[in-house]
């Protein structure tokens, strides 16, 4: 079959503001974006599955200037670096066909096109910019859309801005994005669609502003050097510019654009859903099919963040559950559109209840008796009963459609909990046909190679089902049931498995927890955690500087000096006057700024060095001579204080 023939489904994650480290709050839409890439994989089709990294703007450009880095080296770190997003999407076992960085050339160059293009369209004009901004959001906002004079997304303290800027029609398209969100499916679940036009389309869309002057870390605008590309338009269109729209980095926009559906979390639907089809609208471009707009993992009630130090690690729970408990504890807890709360418990007690005890006890029993009873391998004679077989079987075949109707609805949750029906349901046939009491009776055994081959055929239906959620589970399920055909097709027709299958046995698939002794050893980490956050934090290195020759460092003189005196500088909040013993006879007056840094008095006697062939300065008036050594990392600094013994006047070499 041709590319274009085939079925093709496109899907994308938010690109992920490489600030911090990721959360599991982060993990949980890019899991969901996974599952989803997985299961239309299963189903035969050509999937295209993009996350990505949204790297510029003043946020990140604050941030790399707090840990003393470039933007660039700063973003590298949390991205490429260890531990950062593309190592736990390794570890999240997250299939992703392409990962951008909006710091990719190529992205940056079309961006920049892009731009020009709604300027030259007259989509995009000069004006100027007056109103309020909130930093750690990078969003623009009236006086009226702020809640209680703060940022309404997230709540924090809003500064006011003027500047000349560029700014996007979007008034301009309210009608159409209106339409858009109240006659179709675009914008799901539906409950979001009155929030956009009740709080934002209804009262007026206002044009927006998409330049910025008063930083530099963001796509140049090339035709007006200054300004910058305001992020969030830089970042939409990471969507059609990772396929190769207007660039040459890659090329299957035609086959892949319009994608199929974002998925993107409540705070960000409102540029997904109103900013984002009003910029394509301009640029004449196809409109997304959908925009799913999921719920936030809450910690405590509130959303989870660095900043109220409340962010669950996800590298820590994979290590002690496994990813895939993980990856299924976030499907199967939480419905994809509305909020959750995450818990430790919670996690705990879903491995525990579906992992262990219902999936787990299910595969290791089932495969268990095949072994204790028929060495392994089925034997062909089995024999059906129709009363006690029909409901399991009904169930299993019907699985793979219920399954399809809640994942086609993003409804994960639900599609898991067809799963597990199906799953119980086999356990409860192995209490009803008890197959330990058909052992005991040589003429049974057909019946119970049938009762067996009924439970190995239904976990191989539910194992199918589970791998978008549970790749490497499936994949072992499937290897005790000898590898069988597992494919789509395969899943709402009961009796694929051949009749004289042959299983192998392994260790249990889920172990289950202690509960209390596993809440304990988490609250002892969380305690550790919360100690090393609090620990006073090593100020960053400085800067290497350029390499000097020696002819040029031997010209600096450096001499032992001894403090006779040292007072406060009248007027001056920073500087200290010396009279120090420099070995001359003569005392030497030398000013430091170091007052903040020691007391006068405790200085007295003590042996330092000085560089002395400094030309004089003045300073407040008052003449120094020389530069007293001292050593500076971050907010502290310490004077070079050298052994008494040291004579004044020595030279230092
Ligand atoms: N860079 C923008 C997205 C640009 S897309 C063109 C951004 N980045 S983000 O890193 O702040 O957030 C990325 C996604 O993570 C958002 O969809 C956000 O909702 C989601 N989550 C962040 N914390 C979350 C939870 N606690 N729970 C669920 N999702 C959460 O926004």
């Amino acid at each position: 079959m041709c590319d274009k023939c085939k079925n093709t489904f496109y899907i994308t994650t938010p690109i992920y503001y490489p600030s911090d480290k990721l959360h599991i709050g982060h993990t949980y839409c890019t899991v969901a974006a996974d599952t989803m890439a997985r299961y239309k994989r299963m189903r035969g089709y050509d999937v295209m599955f993009l996350t990505g990294t949204d790297e510029h703007g003043q946020k990140i450009e604050n941030k790399a200037k707090e840990a003393g880095v470039s933007p660039k080296e700063f973003v590298d770190n949390i991205v490429t670096g260890q531990g950062g997003v593309l190592d736990l999407w390794k570890l999240m076992n997250i299939s992703n066909d392409r990962f951008i960085r909006t710091t990719d050339d190529y992205h940056v160059a079309a961006v920049q096109k892009i731009f020009k293009k709604m300027y030259e369209n007259g989509d995009i004009y000069k004006g100027s910019y007056k109103g309020k901004y909130c930093t750690p959001c990078e969003s623009f906002w009236t006086e009226s859309q702020l809640k209680d004079g703060k940022c309404p997304d997230c709540g924090r303290e809003v500064t006011d801005a003027e500047e000349e800027a560029y700014f996007f029609r979007l008034s301009k398209y309210a009608k159409p994005v209106r339409e858009l969100l109240t006659t179709t499916d675009f914008l799901e679940p539906k409950s979001r669609v009155n929030e956009m036009v009740n709080n934002f389309i209804d009262p007026g869309l206002e044009d927006l502003c998409v330049s910025r002057t008063s930083f530099t870390w963001g796509v140049p605008v090339d035709f007006d050097p200054g300004h910058v590309v305001y992020v969030w338009v830089d970042a939409l269109f990471n969507y059609t510019t990772a396929l190769g729209f207007l660039n040459d980095a890659h090329d299957d926009y035609e086959k892949f654009w319009p994608a199929d559906v974002h998925f993107v979390g409540k705070e960000i639907v409102r540029f997904h859903s109103i900013i984002w089809p009003a910029m394509l609208m301009s640029m004449g471009m196809p409109l997304p099919k959908k925009v799913y707009g999921h719920g936030w993992l809450l910690l405590d009630g509130g959303k989870m963040s660095k900043s109220k130090g409340n962010v669950v690690d996800p590298y820590l729970l994979a290590e002690r559950y496994g990813v895939d408990a993980l990856r299924f504890f976030l499907m199967r807890t939480f419905p994809f559109g509305s909020d959750g709360n995450f818990s430790n418990e919670l996690l705990i007690s879903c491995i525990n209840t579906d992992l262990a005890n219902d999936l787990g006890n299910l595969v290791s029993r089932t495969v268990a008796m095949v072994h204790k009873y028929f060495g392994g391998t089925l034997p062909e004679a089995q024999e059906a009963d129709e009363a006690l077989d029909q409901p399991l079987l009904e169930l299993a075949s019907g699985l793979r459609d219920k399954y399809e109707a809640q994942m086609e609805a993003y409804q994960f949750q639900n599609a898991l909990a067809e799963v597990f029906k199906v799953i119980s349901r086999a356990n409860k046939y192995i209490d009803e046909n008890a197959p330990w009491v058909l052992a005991k009776d040589e003429s049974k055994k057909p019946r119970l190679a049938r009762v067996l081959y009924n439970l190995l055929e239904t976990v191989r239906i539910c194992g199918a089902l589970l791998e978008p959620v549970m790749p490497s589970t499936t994949e072992k399920i499937m290897a005790r049931l000898g590898n069988p055909a597992h494919g789509w097709d395969t899943l709402s027709t009961f009796g694929v498995l051949p009749a004289a299958v042959t299983v192998t046995t392994g260790d249990a698939l889920f172990p289950r927890i202690d509960m209390a002794k596993e809440l304990e050893a988490l609250e002892a980490i969380h305690q550790e955690a919360l100690k090393a956050a609090q620990a006073p934090k090593e100020d960053p290195l400085p800067e290497p500087l350029p390499p000097v020759d020696f002819d040029t460092f031997s010209k600096v003189e450096m001499t032992v000096v001894k403090v006779i005196s040292c007072e406060k500088v009248k007027k001056s909040e920073k500087l200290l006057k010396f009279q120090l013993d420099d070995g001359t006879g003569t005392p030497r007056q030398i000013l430091s700024g170091i007052a903040k840094y020691y007391e006068p008095e405790a200085l007295l006697g003590k042996t330092l060095v000085a560089v002395t062939n400094l030309p004089p300065r003045k300073m407040m008036g008052q003449e120094s001579r020389g530069m007293l050594l001292s050593a500076e990392r971050g907010e502290t600094l310490h004077l070079v204080m050298l052994d008494d013994a040291v004579p004044a006047g020595a030279r230092l070499v």
